[in-house]
């Protein structure tokens, strides 16, 4: 049964929101820009955007060297945008969960690696991001929403990944899950989403060099609010598909049941590669609003990267890779 439930993010915030709502965001955004402000409950937006925890067991690891091959011919979103502004539903099903999700326990990590791999394993996230080669890249980052960021993430390439859990031949997705903890995640109560978060890749394009599993965000580990301590980052698809805080990565010759798009086939689709001239059923794709400062923007054919991904797509017929 399909329970129709507002979430959110699905349309763009001035066609989605409540209009009183949509304004105390504006002027949220404004107030921002002005100057420390409080957030709902008193934690100061700066302080969740800044603290470099120091107590971090991977703190030593950042800043990590930028990847010059990877830049954006757009500014930076500041920091303190691309932090208070989130999407993270196991925290609540709007944008200002920061403050929530200080509550997501992040040590000990165990991530899994399994299904169809020579030998499965489980490993803390600690060892893992030591054997990974770390760095940093800015991407551009487009919401199924209409809102995009250019931010720097610090991490390591998917396939770096891929190659140390060494899958069978005959893998052909690579299936992840968010961590589910109905103690810390408030969210988990909507028992109508059909929780664990799921998202999944085929494995060619899990290898693809643009695929990043961010652990660091402008310098620092990544916050909470932004999927720590790793989320993934594929910038040529709509951010739905960047789950965060991966707890299992699964090999796999069947396609994953991703989360969206159990909920809502027609409007998320597995592929979600982004495409201005695809809109979404209910608003247009055309062009996207920048955080930050809120200019308007062309969106580009696979967010920008058609170089680097359109080959993963061309003998795939009968899909709808735009969805
Ligand atoms: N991952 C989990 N586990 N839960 C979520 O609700 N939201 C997705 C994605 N990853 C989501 C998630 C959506 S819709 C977007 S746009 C991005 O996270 C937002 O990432 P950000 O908050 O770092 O900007």
């Amino acid at each position: 049964m399909l329970i129709k439930v507002k979430r959110g993010w699905e349309t763009p915030e001035s066609a989605a929101t409540d209009e009183g709502v949509y304004l105390e965001r504006r002027q949220l955004c404004k107030a921002i820009a002005a100057g420390p402000i409080l957030l709902a409950g008193g934690a100061p937006a700066a302080a969740l955007a800044a603290a470099a925890p120091k107590d971090d067991p991977t703190a030593d690891l950042y800043p990590a060297p930028r990847n010059l091959r990877y830049r954006v011919d757009r500014p930076v979103t500041e920091e303190k945008f691309a932090t208070i502004y989130n999407n993270f539903y196991e925290f609540g099903s709007h944008k200002r969960i920061a403050k929530a999700a200080q509550a997501l326990k992040i040590r000990p990590w165990q991530v899994k690696i399994d299904g169809m791999v020579e030998k499965p394993m489980t490993i803390d996230f600690d060892t893992l991001i030591r054997k990974m080669p770390l760095e940093e890249r800015v991407y551009r980052f487009r919401c199924v929403e209409a809102w995009s960021m250019t931010v720097p993430w610090s991490g390591f390439p998917l396939k770096a990944l891929v190659d140390f859990a060494k899958p069978l031949a005959s893998a052909k997705y690579l299936e992840m899950e968010t961590l589910a903890d109905k103690e810390t995640m408030p969210g988990l109560r909507q028992f109508w989403y059909p929780w664990p978060y799921i998202e999944g890749l085929t494995v060619a394009e899990a290898t693809n060099e643009l695929a990043f599993i961010a652990t660091g965000l402008y310098g620092k580990p990544i916050p909470r609010q932004n999927g720590a301590p790793l989320r993934l980052v594929v910038p040529w698809k709509y951010g739905f598909k960047n789950l965060k805080s991966i707890v299992r990565f699964s090999f796999t010759d069947k396609r994953p049941k991703t989360f969206w798009e159990v909920i809502q086939k027609r409007e998320y689709g597995f592929w979600a590669n982004i495409n201005p001239k695809v809109d979404h059923p209910r608003w247009t794709q055309a062009s996207e609003r920048v955080l930050g400062t809120n200019d308007r923007v062309p969106t580009l054919l696979y967010n920008g990267y058609a170089e680097q991904v359109a080959d993963l797509y061309k003998d795939i017929k009968g899909e709808k890779l735009f969805m």
